[in-house]
Formats: structure tokens, C-alpha cells, sequence
């Protein structure tokens, strides 16, 4: 293990110690599509596993291949069997590494259509065998549309990822605009830059676009960068995490960076309520918006 992955896991550990912790909600999002969202929730979810945290990773932008190629396993039944009755919480997760569950989702707007609260009653009981979950990444899909949006509104963590090009920072600056309205903190990620200068340079410039227009009460955070590597797209075309694969790479040294930063967060989370947790917590949120 690199220097930087035992420091990672030495934080979780000290963090350990001040007592329980209720599930954290970090939704994962994009104004354009392609911008590697599903690979940095992928890698994140697999480092902060092995760093020794409890983590699901919910995939919520089903209908494209997503994180079913990135971790390189067939998703059967998702979420809406389980709001529909048809199946069972534990049936339709997928074990990915120790520590490390993927959940397969839907869309905002598909859990809607079914989750009548007969369902969500029964739903929630089964729920309860992710309550030990410490970190929950939620990959959603790109876009403002009005389920996405939901889930930006009932998470802890909002990290908004772009690259560099201008038409997806247009688009990034549109979802930091909507979600904006829900939250006065939003986190970037700057994906695909070629230097730690350029990842600085669009950051700032999307902060003065944001000032000048969201106004002083929004805080734009830059989380990290990651660089624009061909080992990245190697990696996803063979289903394989680039961090795992490549754990010396420079990409895979910036992903280890975004992990620490997500650790110290967890610092205050401690458990006020047993049903904020896991899969069961989620849903309680997203069902306060029904
Ligand atoms: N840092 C990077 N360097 C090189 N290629 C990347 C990088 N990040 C993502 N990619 C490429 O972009 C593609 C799309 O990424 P993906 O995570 O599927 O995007 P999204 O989930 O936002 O639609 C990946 O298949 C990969 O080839
Ligand atoms: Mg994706």
C-alpha cells in the first residue's frame, strides 16, 4: 500500500474512535453525460471501502451502462423489484469487494412511479440490512431534470463533476445554478485536465460566473482534479478500476486525495437516529419529497 492509501485509512481510523455514524449521502452528478461521473464513483466507492469504511454505491442512472461495466458485473434486479414486491433487498445487491455493495437503482423519476406507501412500508423494513452503511455515493444521472434534482436535494454532498471543455462547463454551471436553490454548498470535480493549473483555472472562472450571478451565499468547492490519462478509458474498456489497476498513477494518487477529503468529512457524522441510515435512510429522505 502507497504512502497516501495508509494515510487515507490511518483518517478513517482515527475517525472511528468518536462513536457510530449515520449513513453519508454523496450524490454524484454531471450537467453533461460523459464527463466520468460512474468511473470517479466507481474508483471513490472502491477506496473508501478499502480504506475500511462501510460503503454502498446506488446506481440511479440506470438505463446507460454504467456501473455494472465499471465493476464489471451483471445487474439482474434493481430497486423497483423491491418497491414492486418482487423481490427481496438482499436478492438484488451485488457484492463487490469486502466492505463494498453495489446497489442497483433507478431513476428518481422510475422510484416514484411505484413507491406507493403500502410499498414503502415494506420496502423499509427490508432496508434495514444496509444500515451499517457509512458512505452511500449515489451516481446520478446528467441533467436538471426534476428526479435528479431530487436527489441532489436529500443528499449530504452534492459533487458536481465536469471537464474542461466549454460546453460542459456551461452545463456544470447550469446544475450548480439549480441546485443551488436546494443547498449552499456544492462541491467540483474537475475531470480530464491536462494540470493542477487548468483544473484551477476552470474552477475559478465557473466560482466568478457563480458569484456574480447565484450571489456570496453559495460555497463552491473545489474537491479535486483528475487528469486526463488514457489509462482512465483503458481501464473502464477492460472493467477494471484504474486505482485498482494502476494504483501508482497519477490519477489514481488524485482519486486518493478526493477519498481523503470525503473521510475527513465523515468526522461529524454521528448517529443522531438509527433510521437516517443506509438504504432504509434514503428512502425516508426521498419519501419526505413525495
Ligand atoms: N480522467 C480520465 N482520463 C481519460 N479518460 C477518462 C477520464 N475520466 C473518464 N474518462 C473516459 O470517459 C468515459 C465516460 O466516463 P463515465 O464515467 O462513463 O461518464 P458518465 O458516468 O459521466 O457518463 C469513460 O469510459 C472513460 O473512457
Ligand atoms: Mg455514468
Amino acid at each position: 500500500m502507497n504512502h497516501q492509501a495508509s494515510k487515507l485509512e490511518a483518517l478513517v481510523k482515527s475517525n472511528r474512535s468518536t462513536g457510530v455514524k449515520k449513513t453519508r449521502f454523496i450524490a454524484i452528478t454531471s450537467g453533461k453525460g460523459g464527463v466520468g461521473k460512474s468511473t470517479i464513483g466507481a474508483n471513490l466507492a472502491y477506496l473508501l471501502a478499502r480504506s475500511g469504511l462501510k460503503v454502498a454505491i446506488f446506481d440511479a442512472d440506470i438505463g446507460l451502462a454504467n456501473l455494472d461495466v465499471m465493476f464489471n458485473v451483471k445487474m439482474k434486479k434493481n430497486i423497483l423489484h423491491v418497491l414492486k414486491g418482487e423481490a427481496q433487498v438482499s436478492e438484488i445487491l451485488i457484492p463487490i469487494e469486502p466492505n463494498l455493495v453495489l446497489i442497483p437503482g433507478e431513476s428518481g423519476e422510475e422510484i416514484f412511479k411505484y413507491a406507493s406507501p403500502g410499498l414503502f412500508e415494506h420496502f423499509m423494513q427490508e432496508a434495514h440490512v444496509l444500515d451499517a452503511i457509512e458512505v452511500m455515493i449515489i451516481d446520478t444521472g446528467a441533467g436538471i431534470g426534476e428526479h435528479t434534482q431530487l436527489f441532489l436535494k436529500i443528499a449530504d454532498d452534492v459533487v458536481v463533476v465536469t471537464v474542461p471543455d466549454p460546453a460542459a462547463i456551461t452545463d456544470a454551471y447550469a446544475t450548480i445554478k439549480v441546485t443551488s436553490r436546494m443547498r449552499g454548498e456544492i462541491d467540483v470535480i474537475m475531470n480530464q485536465v491536462n494540470s493542477a493549473k487548468e483544473a484551477i483555472a476552470v474552477f475559478e472562472k465557473i466560482k466568478a460566473v457563480a458569484r456574480a450571478n447565484i450571489g456570496e451565499g453559495l460555497q463552491l468547492r473545489l474537491l479535486g482534479k483528475i487528469s486526463l490519462d488514457p489509462k482512465v478509458a483503458l481501464s473502464v474498456k477492460k472493467r477494471m478500476l484504474f486505482c485498482k489497476e494502476f494504483p501508482t498513477a497519477l490519477p489514481s494518487k488524485e482519486m486518493l486525495e478526493i477519498a481523503a477529503n470525503i473521510a475527513k468529512k465523515l468526522e461529524h457524522n454521528v448517529l443522531v437516529d438509527a433510521t437516517e441510515s443506509g438504504l432504509s435512510g434514503l428512502f425516508r429522505r426521498l419519501m419526505e419529497h413525495f
